[in-house]
């Protein structure tokens, strides 16, 4: 995601812009951009922060009382001056702004340039510069008409605002998917990607709705369209929240603010990539390595802390799917123990920062054996995004949160959608399973939704268990990864010792330290080793521990046995970790706060470690 904002009214734009990008640049921060109406549309825009952008502006002409700004999180086109918004039209009378992926941007793209247009930049956004332009030209319409025209024409997500030179005194904003909030003041507008920008000038908003345009010009009332072209009544209410509040979108912390994102996360990890319809996946990334993929030997995957997590969910996803041998390396290990690798070895690096030098080491010495490496990483332009051959970014937006939630699940969505496509190709799995496969991975972000509805029964649980010393984790399976992080995210954020472990080890040593003072959480789904599972819990409670189950629905027989029973949606079984980890992160989360941790920047952590 990323932050748009503009403003029309008596004051300078450019101190108003400049300052609303500082409060949405936790919304993305790789490069910022700002367009100002002076007589013409003055665009300066370079890679870095919005402190970058105020030093590449000094001495330019900044004045105007009509603008829009731009801070961005890539997701197509890396991260430098020309992908940087706002985008032009070709004869530069137009320019966009664009929150969100437009998913259909290839096919625009080479119809518009089979009309002659040049494109300047790697983006998807740029499309919509050129698209309106167009329609402009061609259809002689108002600039909202074209724009309502143009949208029509679009699939994918957007939070757009549109600046014309031939229009000097009119914004037109318009948004599907992605926020938008417009500031009613007294002589004056404020359209943003969120309330943090307006709130200091005005508390009158008007919250868009998606499919919805906005005509805003100066001096006049604001007038509301949808995409099919119906009137809509601009609904002003008063908003009562604090500007710190906004910032992490009402929430307490960054990472509840992640935690709860994860549905809108995962529809955008998946977003034009699982096409249930057409019954295929398409990833776009790593189209030209498909083959090696499918033909691959073996795939190594290399990653660190909850990304090594995910990858483990990899392996057990691609060898009981797609049926070819993984290994899992933490990326400290691989890099130094002079592993054997063959030229048909395809190495997957998994990395939200993607700027992780164990990682990136591993890469490195991967390639100069001859590997084939591929990257899942959350931060488009990273380094290891760049490092390697190719790769599918997550799109799981900025995670602040030094905890790692949605980076988490939407790589293991990524990793299922890698496992299903090479089963579907190779026809590992027969193709009726495959349909019902990609259906059920489709509902996985309402499943999220209806777990954090638990969200109180789980802190009643953190208040119990909130000064316990110790506590393990238990899963088998699919679930053993999900009993890792878990205990991570305990460990990481509240600083209780936490350990993953395999349920069925536990009589190998662990089962010695079960007493009533130790909580025991166990993943205990409906699966092939449910029963397993149920005689590790009665291994535990014969020694007075204490259970929190995370179970499936309806589940009576766990319910009998545990303490805590936490109920989540049935789902196939290698599926189950993309669900089963939310209690978990909100165990962990409830917990942390109970114990006054700094929850968002914990103790001795930093969100990228980029030393060894
Ligand atoms: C996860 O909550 C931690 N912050 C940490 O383990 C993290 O996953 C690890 O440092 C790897 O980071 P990366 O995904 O950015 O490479
Ligand atoms: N897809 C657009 C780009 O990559 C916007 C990204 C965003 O919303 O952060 O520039």
């Amino acid at each position: 995601m990323c932050g748009i904002i503009a403003y029309v009214g008596p004051r300078q734009a450019y101190p108003v812009l400049i300052k609303g990008l500082h409060r949405l640049e936790y919304r993305g921060y790789d490069s910022a951009g700002i367009c100002l109406m002076n007589k013409n549309l003055n665009i300066y825009k370079c890679k870095g922060k919005v402190s970058d952008l105020e030093k590449h502006v000094k001495g330019e002409d900044i004045g105007g009382t009509l603008g829009m700004a731009h801070t961005r999180w890539a997701t197509h086109g890396e991260p430098n001056e020309v992908n940087a918004h706002p985008h032009f039209s070709q004869d530069k009378s137009l320019a966009v702004i664009h929150n969100g992926i437009i998913e259909n941007y290839a096919t625009l793209r080479s119809e518009l340039k089979n009309r002659g247009y040049k494109f300047v930049s790697d983006t998807d956004t740029e499309v919509l510069a050129h698209l309106i332009y167009d329609i402009l030209k061609h259809e002689k319409v108002k600039l909202e008409e074209a724009v309502r025209i143009a949208l029509n024409h679009v699939i994918g997500a957007y939070a757009i605002v549109v600046l014309s030179k031939d229009n000097p005194d009119k914004i037109v904003a318009a948004r599907k998917g992605s926020p938008m909030v417009i500031g009613v003041g007294e002589d004056e507008y404020f359209v943003a990607s969120d309330a943090t920008p307006i709130i200091e000038y005005t508390n009158n908003v008007i919250f868009m709705n998606d499919e919805e345009i906005a005509v805003i010009e100066r001096d006049r009332p604001i007038q509301i369209r949808t995409v099919r072209n119906q009137k809509k009544t601009p609904y002003v209410q008063k908003m009562e929240m604090s500007l710190t509040a906004i910032e992490k979108g009402g929430f307490d912390h960054f990472m509840l603010k992640e935690i709860y994102e994860q549905p809108r996360s995962l529809r955008d990890s998946m977003r034009g990539r699982l096409l249930v319809n057409q019954g295929v996946i398409n990833l776009g990334g790593i189209k030209e390595y498909e083959q090696k993929l499918l033909n691959a030997k073996r795939i190594i995957i290399t990653a660190c802390g909850t990304s090594w997590h995910a990858g483990l969910v990899g392996e057990y996803l691609i060898e009981d799917l797609a049926r070819i041998p993984v290994e899992v390396e933490y990326s400290s290990e691989f890099r130094y123990r002079n592993p054997i690798l063959y030229e048909d070895d395809i190495i997957i690096a998994i990395s939200q920062s993607g700027e992780t030098a164990d990682t990136l080491a591993a890469i490195e010495l991967a390639k100069s054996k001859g590997a084939t490496v591929l990257g899942i990483c959350n931060v488009v332009g990273s380094s290891i995004a760049r490092a390697t051959h190719a790769g599918v970014y997550t799109h799981a937006g900025p995670e602040i949160g030094v905890a790692s939630t949605k980076a988490f699940t939407a790589q293991v969505a990524i990793l299922t959608m890698m496992a299903l496509k090479i089963a579907g190709s190779k026809g590992t799995i027969p193709r009726s399973k495959f349909q019902r496969y990609l259906t059920e991975l489709e509902a996985i972000p309402d499943k999220v939704e209806k777990i954090l509805t638990l969200d109180d029964q789980i802190k009643e649980i953190a208040e119990i268990y909130k000064d316990v010393k110790n506590s393990i984790y238990l899963g088998r399976g699919y679930n053993l990864p999900v009993a890792y992080e878990g205990a991570l995210k305990l460990k990481e954020i509240s600083y209780i010792h936490a350990e993953g472990y395999p349920a069925a080890e536990m009589k190998h040593g662990p089962i010695a330290l079960i007493d009533e003072q130790m909580p025991v959480v166990v993943i205990a789904t409906k699966n092939g080793t449910y029963d397993k599972v149920i005689s590790n819990i009665m291994e535990v409670k014969a020694r007075h521990g204490k259970i929190i189950a995370v179970v499936t629905e309806g589940d009576e027989q766990v319910r009998a046995l545990a303490d805590h029973c936490i109920e989540i949606p049935e789902t196939e079984d290698f599926l189950v970790p993309l669900i089963a980890t939310v209690p978990l992160q909100l165990l962990s989360y409830h917990i942390a706060v109970m114990r006054h941790c700094n929850v968002d920047q914990p103790r001795n952590l930093a969100k990228s470690v980029t030393v060894e």
